[in-house]
C-alpha cells in the first residue's frame, strides 16, 4: 500500500528518549526533510521518562543540527513536534497514545528486542488503525523461535508489506551498488562463482569500542549486532542470482534464495567460528578501558566485540567457495568492505614470472570505494608480474543510510526492509554458532583495543 510520501504521514517514534534514536534516526530524517523529502510530516516521540514538549524539541533540533540539516521543513518538523510520555508495553498507555496522534501513522520502535515485542503483543490488545506502518529495529527477535512468533504477531497487527524489519546497510548506496557492479555489465558476472573465486570476505572493523551502549550490546556482542543482520544481507546481495526488476518482491526473493542455501562451513561451528573481547588498548591516541571495565558491562556474560565465521553457500555457482565474514570493535583500522579473492590462472605463460598475489576485486563501504588488484606484466619488464590496482571512488550519496530506509518507509515501499521470513533465516545460520558459544566450546579470545584482533588478524580458514 503505497503512500505518496507527500501525503501528510505521522511518525511516531517509541523510544525516542534512547541513543538510536539521537544519533541515527533523527539525524537521517533531518537530512532527508532537507533534501526536500517527508514535506508536512508530523512527528510525534513517546517513551517512559517524564519529558515535555520542549524538552523533546531540543533533541529533534538538536539531532538534526548534528547532521548539518537545515531549512523550513526541518524547522517546521523540529518546532511542531510533540511529545507523549507512555510505556510502550502498556495497552491503556499505547490506546491513549494512539487517540492522541493523526493519520496515516507510521509507529518506528526504536526499542530492545524484549520491550518491541512486548509492545506489538500490547497493540495485538489496542488494534491498529489500517494503514498503520510499523518500522522495527535489529536485531529483530533474539533466535529464529522468537522472529518467527513476533512475525506471526505483526501479521496480526497489520499486513506483511507495512512492516518494515530496517537493516541500514541496505540504505547504504555502495551496499546497493553491489547490484548494479554485478549485474549492470558483462564484465564481472561472469566470473564470480566457485570456478573462478577462492574466497569471499566481508570485513566490518571499526575503532569505535562500545560508546556507552552496553544497555544493548552486552546482551548481544558482534555476532548478533553486526554479521546476524548487516553482514549477512551482505553476502546476499553479493552471492544471489540477478533479480529480474529492483522492486520490492523480486529484490527480496533474489535475497531470500540465498541466504537459505547458506549455513555453517562444514556445519562445523566450533571450527569455523571465533569470538573475542578486547581488552585495554589505544587507539589513534585515544585510551580505551578493556571491555569488561566499560560501565554496565557484566563481565560474566562473556559477550564477544569481535565474531568471526566461515560460511557456506549450496548453490551451483557458490559450492566450495567460503565466504568468511568478520565484524571487529575497537580494532587497530576502519575497514569496512568486501574482498573476493579469485583462484590462480590455470595456467601462466611459461616466461612470465613474479605471480605474487591472487587477483582481488575489493568493494569498500563508507567510504565508498570499488579497487581491483589484478595481475599484469606492465610496466617494466614485459617478461615480470605486475599487481596493478584500478582504483574507483563511488558516490555515497546524498542522504545517510537511515535517512535512505526513512524515505522507502514515507513512501510505503519494503525495498530496503527485511522481509520476515529472511529475519528468521538469518538467525537459523547464526545459530548454531551461538549454542557453540553459550557451551563455551570455542574459546573467548582477547585482544588489546587498537590491535588487529586475535591472531594477528589472521583470517579463520
Ligand atoms: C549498528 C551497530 O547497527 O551498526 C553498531 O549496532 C555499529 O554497533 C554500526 O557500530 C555500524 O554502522 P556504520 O553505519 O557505522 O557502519
Amino acid at each position: 500500500m503505497a503512500t505518496d510520501s507527500s501525503t501528510p504521514q505521522t511518525l511516531l517514534i517509541l523510544g525516542a528518549s534512547g541513543d538510536l534514536a539521537a544519533r541515527l534516526l533523527l539525524p537521517g530524517l533531518g537530512v532527508l526533510l532537507a533534501s526536500g523529502v517527508g514535506g508536512g510530516l508530523a512527528l510525534v516521540g513517546s517513551a517512559r521518562e517524564s519529558w515535555d514538549d520542549d524538552r523533546w524539541r531540543k533533541r529533534v533540533a538538536d539531532s538534526f543540527a548534528a547532521a548539518g540539516a537545515a531549512g523550513p521543513e526541518v524547522d517546521a518538523v523540529a518546532g511542531t513536534s510533540r511529545y507523549v510520555r507512555a510505556d510502550a508495553s502498556d495497552e491503556e498507555d499505547l490506546r491513549r497514545l494512539l487517540g492522541a496522534v493523526e493519520q496515516p501513522l507510521i509507529v518506528y520502535f526504536a526499542l530492545p528486542p524484549r520491550v518491541t515485542m512486548a509492545a506489538c503483543r500490547a497493540l495485538a490488545g489496542v488494534g491498529l488503525p489500517s494503514r498503520t506502518r510499523l518500522v522495527l529495529e535489529k536485531p529483530f527477535g533474539t533466535d529464529s523461535g522468537s522472529a518467527a512468533a513476533l512475525n506471526d504477531l505483526l501479521t496480526r497487527l497489520v499486513p506483511e508489506d507495512q512492516v518494515f524489519r530496517v537493516d541500514h546497510y541496505l540504505g547504504m548506496s555502495t551496499v546497493l551498488n553491489i547490484v548494479g557492479l554485478r549485474f549492470a555489465n558483462r564484465i564481472l558476472e561472469p566470473v564470480l562463482d566457485g570456478r573462478h573465486v577462492e574466497t569471499v570476505d566481508i570485513v566490518f572493523d571499526e575503532t569505535l569500542g562500545l560508546e556507552g551502549r552496553a544497555g544493548y550490546y552486552d546482551t548481544a556482542g558482534a555476532l548478533v549486532d553486526m554479521i546476524q543482520s548487516h553482514s549477512l544481507q551482505v553476502l546476499a546481495l553479493l552471492a544471489m542470482e540477478a533479480p529480474s526488476t529492483l522492486e520490492a518482491r523480486d529484490l527480496r526473493d533474489a535475497i531470500a534464495q540465498v541466504l537459505r542455501a547458506t549455513r555453517i562451513w562444514q556445519d562445523d561451528p566450533i571450527s569455523f567460528s571465533r569470538r573475542a573481547r578486547y581488552s585495554a588498548g589505544e587507539i589513534d591516541g585515544r585510551r580505551l578501558p578493556a571491555y569488561v571495565d566499560e560501565e554496565g558491562v557484566d563481565p560474566g556474560r562473556g559477550t564477544e566485540t569481535l565474531a568471526e565465521v566461515v560460511l557456506a553457500v549450496d548453490t551451483w555457482r557458490w559450492a566450495g567457495v567460503p565466504f568468511r565474514l568478520r565484524a571487529g570493535k575497537a580494532v587497530s583500522a576502519l575497514r569496512k568492505e568486501a574482498v573476493i579473492t579469485f583462484k590462480q590462472p590455470p595456467w601462466v605463460p611459461t616466461g612470465l614470472t613474479g605471480y605474487q598475489r591472487p587477483d582481488r576485486l575489493r568493494i569498500g563501504f563508507d567510504p565508498d570505494w570499488l579497487r581491483l588488484d589484478v595481475n599484469v606484466n606492465g610496466p617494466g619488464d614485459p617478461s615480470v608480474i605486475d599487481p596493478i590496482t584500478l582504483d574507483a571512488t563511488l558516490g555515497s550519496g546524498d542522504v545517510p543510510p537511515y535517512g535512505q530506509v526513512l524515505a522507502r518507509v514515507l513512501d510505503g515501499d519494503p525495498t530496503l526492509s527485511v522481509r520476515g521470513d529472511t529475519a528468521v533465516e538469518c538467525w537459523r545460520i547464526v545459530e548454531p554458532v551461538l549454542a557453540a558459544w553459550r557451551n563455551d566450546e570455542v574459546p573467548l579470545e582477547s585482544y588489546p583495543a587498537g590491535s588487529t584482533g586475535p591472531d594477528a588478524g589472521r583470517p579463520l580458514l
